[in-house]
């Protein structure tokens, strides 16, 4: 037996109908469940004619016998309103509404008078709306409502001689539907239970044996456990009845598409009707929304016979891709004119702040764009593929951007015209889906190559075409390693905006599905997510400050692993290890330690490559260059030597009192940097040359000669923060307490 905990204390609870049937089981289960329960019934004939109070009066006896609560209410559901106010007055709250109240008119549609049609509508209909109505302010005030209304299979299906009840109770799913939608951010529920019972409503219509079986009470259970307040189910259909409940959903089948630049006619339908009605072909579907039922039309848009027919047939009847086929198509290009302003806006749309001139104001001498840039171009000539001429079977809403390959060929000018041409460079049969890779390359107005992108997508539900499952590895930047093991040679931190994708998007990637709360949570997703995109600009971005010196001749070409999505506001942090002219590096958010962007490396060139390290030293380039050209080396040997001369019990003492990691980046007069931590945080404190094993708390870059100076105490920390000499990242104030750290560790010496 289930534990009989699902309770209703303090909860009020109205049930229209509740004299007789199936409302009178629902309110005696709610009041013997805790509930205040009004009890509602104009106690008419089972046609609708007449009125007592007597129906009511017994139930509520009923409930307070049992030591529930009750008061009853004698209006009919057209005035609502007073039953909202009679649930007001007694218990001056209402939680939840049960749409129960019903009459039936039942008659041929022949026979039909506009008297029986409209009766059942306002009873049924206006009834549920107008008790609703009332109740549905004081519900998202509250912010907690449940709802449930009654529908009927004969709504769900027709039925004979109930034209005008199968009318009005499928209305009732409609309104259901609706409501939980609307009402969902205020934790208003409604679902909607199509029942069977027996009741003087159907004793006229089902045989005495099975009217035994089928008991009130074995319907009510699902309505308490759909009213509680930690059921979360909302705008569903359940058919429930002698001890059954199922779950009702709609089902769309696959369809066909015909050509919207071509007339439709009838005998286009007709040679289709097979395909168009067919459920069984495995391609149907079950819509749960207005936005997926628009899922069929909208990938109709593409469906242009004019170009389509001009193109060799890639797929074939019996869902067979040709892949060779599909790599020699030919595809228009998309021009793409920018501005300045369109730079800025895209460097915004990754991080770029205020104080990167380079990269947000036009009249800086370095200004230009992140060369991840180069997939913005690109992006509406990739876009303009059309999937459903090459793949089996296509749905937007299936595909996820799986990595992105970007080689830089020329810089990209601050403005300018720019003419992108899609092709298909591989189409890889992964069973459940496909893996499409799209190349777009990208030429200026003199013809000269700009770039070249390849998008690679995996779309659920396209597989199993009958193609090869792995691709042609295509060269050394396609290629890459996991991150190596070792500790990064940098890292970079940045939180985004929760604005970010907002922002983004207006560089050209309009999916709604990043700024649309309803659209996202149709793809699974509880905000709107951040465009992967987009934190590759970001890393981009971290990379070509900390190897490029943000000089794009030194940026060669990127490849990238979407591993994750990113929600807007969390902290991107990129990890970079050189290995010879690569940087492999890996994104990882902060906040849910989740690695987001993995297998990805940038290739350098030209300046970059000058200051190269060997690959050798690249397993420890901080510590190499600090052995040679840095004054600080030794300063930073005797913080260690005066850490390691106190007593252990000093040690933890003063790691309880700073509680922080810094990691000093510094500058030598040649230019070259070497990176230092300190840390107070953890065990006994350390100090080292290149980043500590954690994330550090605060970044302090100095030059090579001030940090000396600071460290010898010749030189007052603040006033060189004050003066701009010292530049601190992170926790400001733990920055404060370095000039006791030096001290505290230099006196020991
Ligand atoms: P019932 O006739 O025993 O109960 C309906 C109650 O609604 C009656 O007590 C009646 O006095 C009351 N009522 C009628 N008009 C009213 C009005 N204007 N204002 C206030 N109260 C009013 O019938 P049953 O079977 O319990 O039906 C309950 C609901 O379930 C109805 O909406 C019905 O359409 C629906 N339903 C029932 C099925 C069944 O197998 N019993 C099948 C499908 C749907």
């Amino acid at each position: 037996m289930a534990d009989n905990n699902l309770r209703f204390d303090g909860r009020v609870v109205i049930v229209t109908g509740a004299g007789g049937g199936l409302g009178r089981s629902h309110a005696i289960a709610f009041g013997a469940r805790g509930a205040s329960v009004v009890v509602n019934d104009l106690g008419g004939s089972h046609t609708g004619e007449g009125a007592s109070s007597r129906a009511a009066d017994l139930v509520v006896d009923e409930i307070r016998a049992a030591g529930g609560k009750a008061v009853a209410n004698y209006d009919s559901v057209l005035d609502g309103d007073k039953i909202v106010e009679t649930a007001m007055k007694a218990f001056g709250r209402v939680d939840i509404v049960i749409n129960n109240a019903g009459i039936l008119k039942d008659v041929s549609f022949a026979r039909m008078t506009d008297q029986q049609w409209n009766l059942i509508f306002q009873v049924h209909v206006e009834g549920a709306y107008k008790v609703l109505k009332a109740a549905w302010p004081i519900f998202r005030k509250q912010k907690y409502g449940r709802i449930i209304n009654t529908t009927s299979a004969a709504g769900l299906y027709g039925n004979f001689g109930q034209a005008n009840y199968s009318a009005a109770k499928l209305a009732l799913v409609g309104l259901t539907q609706t409501l939980a939608l609307e009402g969902k951010k205020d934790n208003i529920h409604c679902n909607v239970i199509a029942p069977m019972a027996a009741s003087r409503m159907t004793e006229t219509v089902l045989p005495p044996d099975m009217l035994a079986s089928l008991k009130p009470e074995m319907v009510t259970p699902l309505v308490e456990y759909l009213c509680h307040e930690d059921t979360t189910e909302n705008g569903s259909i359940f058919e429930v009845g002698a001890g059954f409940v199922g779950k009702l959903r709609w089902e769309r089948t696959g369809g066909h598409g015909f050509p919207i630049d071509k007339s439709l006619m009838p005998e286009h339908i007709s040679s289709e009707w097979a395909k168009i009605t067919d459920f069984e072909d495995g391609r149907a579907t079950h819509p749960t929304s207005t936005a997926e039922s628009m899922e069929g039309i909208m990938a109709n848009f593409e469906n242009v016979a004019g170009e389509a027919a001009a193109r060799p047939k890639v797929v074939s009847a019996d869902g067979k891709v040709d892949v060779e086929a599909a790599k020699s198509l030919t595809f228009e290009p998309e021009v793409f004119e920018y501005s300045e302003r369109d730079v800025i806006l895209y460097n915004l749309g990754i991080g770029a702040g205020r104080k990167d001139l380079h990269l947000v104001y036009e009249n800086n001498e370095a200004f230009g764009a992140v060369p991840t840039f180069g997939v913005i171009p690109s992006f509406t000539a990739m876009n303009s593929v059309p999937f459903g001429e090459i793949l089996p079977s296509f749905n937007p809403m299936m595909l996820l951007h799986g990595e992105q390959y970007l080689e830089i060929i020329k810089p990209f000018p601050t403005h300018g015209k720019l003419t992108s041409t899609p092709y298909v460079v591989d189409i890889l049969d992964k069973g459940k889906g496909c893996v499409a890779t799209i190349g777009v390359k990208t030429v200026d107005e003199n013809g000269d190559d700009i770039c070249i992108n390849e998008f690679t997508m995996f779309i659920r539900g396209a597989g199993n075409f009958g193609g090869k499952k792995e691709g042609a590895d295509r060269g050394a930047a396609t290629a890459v390693n996991q991150a190596p093991s070792r500790k990064p040679d940098h890292i970079v931190t940045e939180k985004t905006s929760e604005d970010q994708a907002a922002l983004y998007r207006l560089s050209g990637d309009w999916n709604p599905l990043h700024i649309d709360p309803d659209m996202a949570a149709v793809g699974g997703f509880e905000v709107p997510i951040l465009h992967g995109l987009c934190s590759f600009g970001v890393a981009g971005k971290h990379i070509f400050k900390t190897y490029c010196n943000n000089n794009a001749t030194s940026f060669k070409n990127i490849k990238v692993r979407f591993a994750k999505t990113v929600n807007p506001g969390e902290t991107l942090e990129t990890s970079m290890w050189r290995e010879g002219n690569k940087v492999l590096f890996q994104v990882r958010v902060v906040e849910r330690d989740a690695i987001v962007i993995s297998n990805a490396a940038v290739e350098l060139q030209g300046e970059a490559l000058k200051s190269a390290p060997s690959a050798a030293a690249a397993a420890a380039p901080a510590a190499a260059a600090a052995a040679g050209d840095f004054k600080s080396a030794a300063a930073f040997e005797q913080i260690k030597t005066g850490i390691l001369a106190m007593s252990s019990a000093d040690r933890q003492a003063q790691v309880k009192k700073i509680k922080g990691i810094f990691q000093f980046d510094i500058t030598n007069d040649e230019g070259k940097t070497a990176t230092y931590h300190i840390d107070l945080k953890n065990g006994e404190g350390a100090v080292g040359s290149g980043p500590a094993s954690a994330k550090p708390d605060v970044v302090i870059s100095v030059k090579d000669s001030t940090f000396v100076d600071l460290a010898s105490g010749t030189a007052n920390a603040q006033k060189l923060f004050m003066s701009g000499a010292i530049k601190v990242k992170g926790q400001v104030m733990l920055a404060t307490k370095l000039g006791d750290v030096l001290k505290a560790n230099k006196s020991k010496l």
